[in-house]
Parts: structure tokens; C-alpha cells; sequence
């Protein structure tokens, strides 16, 4: 047994991916002695309500300045961050001057919006090559995890914030209390935090188990959230369902009473209740939804490969670490993978070592199938990809079920 990372109730695994290496820990054939695994077991916390990694690996392991993930490498979540930005300076930032800290800035995506409307900021990026990208921008960014120290010392400096976000990674911190600790320090009274993640009801309903690896600690719904923040006296004043990796949520949150509630949270939490997240059950049944998902997937790319296809992924993204290990997909299963991210170029997959290869290679010499890694940025690629299609190419997807699109 061992206990829930919000509430401490003993808890247990309902699935057990086995061993997993880093999402992102592409690398070289000489490090392969020394890959890095952890046991990837999934609970879920029938009293707080939180699904969540039984193990993580230590974060310096994961966020460290050879960080592979650029949020700036999709030109639509650029477009998704302006849209953000716009909205939290529009119905949030009445008073004067406001500040605005973001944690897990990145390459500043989303405060290069700030930035460019003359607005105070800060952003808190641990990882210090993408940190660096920012900084080159003109965003004001500190290369630390966030935290309590760190949000005294951001008020002593600054003073109090007026808003706090963060999108794509406060599921990734395990030690959560202490971030909320530190929200509560940074914010004005009336301050908000608003972040998004994706949302536990989209895995369930798509059985997206690849959001399931492990900087991924935490499967949110606004069910554990609420109870979460309420620890600290912030209650969910409002939730926007995004279509941006997948299915996520945004939730909007501030200090009890401070602002209305809007009738989204309420009806969000009815149709949480409908849909059985706050049920062991569910959880189970989705265990065998990912079970029979993988047995299908790699049957269709066994029968290819007895046809003499070549199939080639698309995307390495940190996700596809789940699929290609737990599935057992290997290099001749699958040619390579076609990535736009340079520093992913030229190194293996994690765990399974497939190789990842420059776009331009699967540009000059079409496979007969594309394995759709980036199945979040499916609407982006199928606009790019028409030739791959019109020339007779067929794309593998798994999500939500595992089949052909011809
Ligand atoms: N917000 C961006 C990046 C998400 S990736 C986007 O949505 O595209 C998650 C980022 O959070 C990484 O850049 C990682 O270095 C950073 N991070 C991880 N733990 C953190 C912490 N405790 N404080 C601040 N940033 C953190
Ligand atoms: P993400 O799912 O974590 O956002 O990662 C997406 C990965 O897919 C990233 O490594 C970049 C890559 N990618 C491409 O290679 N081509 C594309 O058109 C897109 C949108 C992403
Ligand atoms: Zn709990």
C-alpha cells in the first residue's frame, strides 16, 4: 500500500504499466547501459478523488537544462496561449499595474503574450535551456521550481501577484502542497490562479492512457482539484473544458468568496459524478479498456509488418513512451519516428530505442503507414500531411480506439 500524495490514505495500484523509462529521456546507444526506469503503477484515491502515479522518478531526473520538450514547436498551441493571455487580461487584470507569475514557462509560449502588452511578469522555468529561449525573448524568467521559498522571495521582490498560471505541469509536481503553499503566499487577496492539465474525464472516455508516463503525476478533475485548493481556503470558480492536448481543463480559482462561482462547476461536477470518476469501479473497467487497446494496436502492426509495409511514427512525443513500451512496439515494428524537435533528432526512443529522425525523412520517402504519436495534434497535421494521404499514405491511430484511417 502506499498513500495518496494529497491526502494520505493508504491507497493501491488498479493498473501497473511495468517498468517505464523518462518520457523524454531520449538518448544515445552508449547510455543505454544506464537508462533510468521506474515502476509505473497508477492509483486512484477514493477519498480526495485524485488518479496518480504510485511512484515518480526524482524531478532534477526530468527538468534539467537539456530539457527536450519546446512548447514553441506547435504553431496552433501558440495561437491557443495568445487566446489564453487575452482572455486572463480581459476578465481578470481590472487593477493597476498588475503582476502575473506563470510556473513552467518553458520558452514563454504564453508570457511572451505579457510581455508584449507592457505587462509586469515573471516566469518560473526550472529547465534551463528552454528558460534561456525565453529570456532571449525579453521575458523576465527565473531558472527554479516553484514553490513557498521561492514565492516569498518572488513578493519580497515584487510584491503580490495578481494572477498565477500555469498550463501542462502542475500535474506534473507531486509535491503539490507545497506550490499551493506558495500560491497562497503570492497572491493578492484577490488574486486568481488559473491553470490547465489534461483532464481525467477525457482519458477515461478515449482510454488516452499515454497521458499516463511519468511527469504526468496527477489526472485532475475539478472533483480533486476543488478538494485540493480548499485546504488552503480557494474554491473553483470556474472551469472551460480545451480541446489542446487531447482534452484538458482549465480551472479558474481565488480565495473563498472573493468572486462568483459560474454555473459551469457545479454542472462540471454533476457530469463527473455521472461519469463515475469518483467510483474504484470506473477505474477498472478503464484497465481493461487499456489492456484490450494494446492487444489490438499490436496485433495491427504485426499483421503490416507479415505484409511487408513500412510504418513509421509520427511525432516523438513523451507520451508515445507509454504506448511503445507497455505495447512492446519495437524497431522493426517501427521503421523510425519523425520528429521536428532537433535535439530529439539522431537519438532512440526511451526504452523501446526506436530512432527519431528528422520530418524531412519522412517527407523524401513516404512509409506505407504513419503511426499518429501526436494524436493531440492530429488537426494541425492532417492539414499539413494532405500529400502523405493523397499519395496512398494510411494513418495508425489508437485513440479512441485503435484502427486504420483510410
Ligand atoms: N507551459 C508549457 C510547458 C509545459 S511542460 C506548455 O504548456 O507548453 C512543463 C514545464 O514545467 C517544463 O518546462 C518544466 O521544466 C516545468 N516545471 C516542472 N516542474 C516545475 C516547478 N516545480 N516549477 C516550475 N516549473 C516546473
Ligand atoms: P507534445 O505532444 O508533447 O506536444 O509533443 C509533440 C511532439 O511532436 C514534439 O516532439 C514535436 C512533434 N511534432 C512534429 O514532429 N510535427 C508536428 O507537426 C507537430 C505538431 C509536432
Ligand atoms: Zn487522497
Amino acid at each position: 500500500m502506499e498513500s495518496c500524495l494529497i491526502c494520505s490514505t493508504e491507497i493501491s495500484p488498479f493498473i501497473d504499466f511495468g517498468k517505464m523509462p523518462l518520457g523524454n529521456g531520449f538518448l544515445l546507444p552508449e547510455q543505454y547501459e544506464q537508462e533510468y526506469f521506474f515502476s509505473m503503477r497508477v492509483g486512484f484515491c477514493p477519498v480526495c478523488g485524485m488518479v496518480q502515479l504510485l511512484e515518480q522518478p526524482d524531478r532534477e531526473r526530468m527538468f534539467h537544462d537539456n530539457y527536450a520538450f519546446f512548447s514553441g514547436t506547435s504553431r496552433y498551441m501558440a495561437v491557443h496561449f495568445r487566446e489564453f493571455a487575452e482572455g486572463v487580461m480581459e476578465r481578470y487584470l481590472a487593477e493597476p499595474d498588475p503582476f502575473v507569475v506563470e510556473m513552467g514557462s518553458n520558452d514563454g509560449i504564453m508570457l511572451q503574450n505579457f510581455a508584449a502588452a507592457g505587462m509586469r511578469h515573471l516566469g518560473v522555468e526550472p529547465s534551463g535551456n528552454v528558460a534561456q529561449v525565453a529570456r532571449e525573448k525579453g521575458i523576465n524568467t527565473v531558472t527554479e521550481f516553484f514553490g513557498a521559498d521561492l514565492a516569498r522571495r518572488i513578493v519580497a521582490e515584487n510584491g503580490q501577484a495578481d494572477a498565477f498560471l500555469a498550463a501542462n505541469v502542475m500535474c506534473h509536481i507531486p509535491y503539490l502542497h507545497t506550490i499551493v503553499e506558495g500560491i497562497d503566499l503570492l497572491l493578492k487577496p484577490s488574486g486568481v490562479v488559473i491553470f490547465e492539465d489534461p483532464y481525467l474525464g477525457d482519458v477515461v472516455e478515449k482510454t488516452s492512457y499515454d497521458q499516463i508516463y511519468d511527469e504526468h503525476t496527477f489526472l485532475f478533475c475539478t472533483a480533486s482539484v476543488s478538494y485540493l485548493f480548499a485546504r488552503y481556503g480557494f474554491e473553483v470558480i470556474d472551469v472551460e473544458p480545451q480541446v489542446t492536448h487531447g482534452g484538458s481543463m482549465r480551472y479558474v480559482l481565488c480565495r473563498k468568496g472573493m468572486r462568483p462561482v459560474s454555473p459551469a462547476v457545479p454542472r462540471q461536477l454533476e457530469k463527473e459524478r455521472a461519469m463515475g470518476l469518483h467510483l474504484p469501479e470506473t477505474y477498472d473497467r478503464f484497465r481493461k479498456k487499456c489492456e484490450e487497446s494494446r492487444d489490438r494496436l499490436i496485433s495491427l502492426l504485426r499483421e503490416l509488418k507479415a505484409q511487408g509495409k513500412r510504418v513509421v511514427g509520427y511525432g516523438a512525443t513523451s507520451k508515445s513512451t507509454t504506448i511503445t513500451n507497455y505495447c512492446g512496439i519495437t524497431p522493426d515494428l517501427v521503421e523510425f519516428v519523425s520528429d521536428t524537435t532537433p535535439i530529439k533528432q539522431g537519438k532512440f526512443s526511451p526504452g523501446a530505442h526506436i530512432p527519431v529522425r528528422p520530418y524531412e525523412e519522412f517527407v523524401s520517402s513516404y512509409p506505407d503507414y504513419a503511426l499518429l504519436f501526436a494524436w493531440n495534434h492530429a488537426r494541425e497535421i492532417m492539414e499539413k500531411e494532405e500529400a502523405f494521404r493523397a499519395s496512398g499514405g494510411k494513418w495508425i491511430v489508437y485513440v479512441p480506439e485503435v484502427g486504420v484511417l483510410e
